[in-house]
């Protein structure tokens, strides 16, 4: 992680604990293991309400009002890739840039998970050319939208937007050559099934390149109870271990961690009012999660 990168985070933690801390969500304490189905609810309403506001997390004066470009271009975006896209089709919600290392080549079909706004799409979209695809997947209707407006928008006629879910992917299976995904599966209660259709829709020898959130260690109950933590991509994340277990499990194999970021000690050193907030409201000391919560973005592929 770069200074800039870091810096750019203090401008705007969308996926941070207090984002939207004036907007609370309605299942207080839910836990989510018990409670997998609500917690899915909270995150479709949540991001229903950041598409429908505009460009920051909770409309434009909430999480420091800032512009999404610098956050982007210090998690891995280049400043070219930025200024193809639409205006609103970037809303910093991402917490790597796995497009790049996925490297889509021309005549290829990509496969986005959680497509947001469509920044990801968009991109793949330019990359694959007119006799390629590129297919953003996701259960938030007004993300949805959002993302078709701004395909329009760029004329990219080879990108498609499909409402549905990741444990039952809306996609024929083996006809995807390439997935990607940022910052969504942590959001996703059953992350086995999510690998299980990523498997299914690729082609074999398919590839994929993710970024998101993983757990070196657990979190304290306090903070595993908390919606705000949930919503904001650290208590749904699961240890890493498991998290590539499932992945094996699939069927993949050549799993290459790329990068490797302490997500909350860069809250800490960035928005520390918002990392104080979670840990003020949870009881938590610093000490009790410290380098536990890793932003990583990973490769692996497809038995051929
Ligand atoms: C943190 S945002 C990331 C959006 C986009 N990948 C980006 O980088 O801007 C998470 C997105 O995943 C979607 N999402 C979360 N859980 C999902 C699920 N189980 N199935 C489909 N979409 C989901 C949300 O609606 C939201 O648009």
């Amino acid at each position: 992680m770069t200074a800039t990168s870091v810096e750019t985070k203090k401008a705007k933690s969308c996926c941070g604990p207090e984002c939207c801390a004036d907007e609370a969500p309605k299942a207080e304490a839910a836990k989510p293991a018990a409670a997998p189905e609500r917690m899915v609810a909270e995150v479709r309403e949540k991001y229903g309400r950041i598409a429908a506001e505009g460009g920051s997390c909770c409309g434009p004066n909430s999480c420091g009002g800032t512009s999404e470009v610098p956050v982007s271009l210090g998690i891995g975006y280049s400043p070219e890739e930025l200024a193809a896209l639409p205006e609103g089709a970037n809303l910093g919600l991402g917490c790597g840039a796995p497009l790049a290392a996925l490297a889509p080549r021309r005549g290829e079909t990509v496969l986005d998970l959680g497509s947001g706004a469509g920044i990801d799409v968009l991109l793949a979209a330019r990359a694959v050319g007119e006799e390629g695809r590129a297919i953003g997947i996701d259960m938030t209707p007004e993300m949805l939208k959002k993302a078709r407006a701004n395909a329009a928008k760029v004329g990219a006629w080879n990108a498609e937007f499909r409402e549905g879910r990741l444990e039952e992917l809306p996609v024929a299976s083996a006809s995807v050559d390439a997935v990607t995904s940022n910052c969504v599966i942590n959001l996703v209660p059953d992350k086995s099934k999510v690998f299980a259709e990523v498997a299914r829709v690729l082609r074999p020898g398919g590839r994929l390149v993710i970024s998101d959130i993983v757990l070196d260690g657990a979190l304290p109950e306090r903070i595993e109870r908390d919606v705000y933590a949930y919503v904001g991509c650290i208590s749904g994340a699961a240890l890493r271990e498991r998290y590539f277990g499932w992945l094996r499990a699939a069927g993949f194999a050549e799993i290459e961690v790329l990068k490797d970021v302490d997500y909350l000690a860069m809250l800490k050193d960035t928005a520390p009012e918002e990392a104080g907030a979670v840990l003020e409201r949870t009881g938590t000391k610093w000490e009790e999660i410290e380098g536990r919560v890793r932003s990583i973005t990973f490769r692996a592929r497809k038995a051929a």
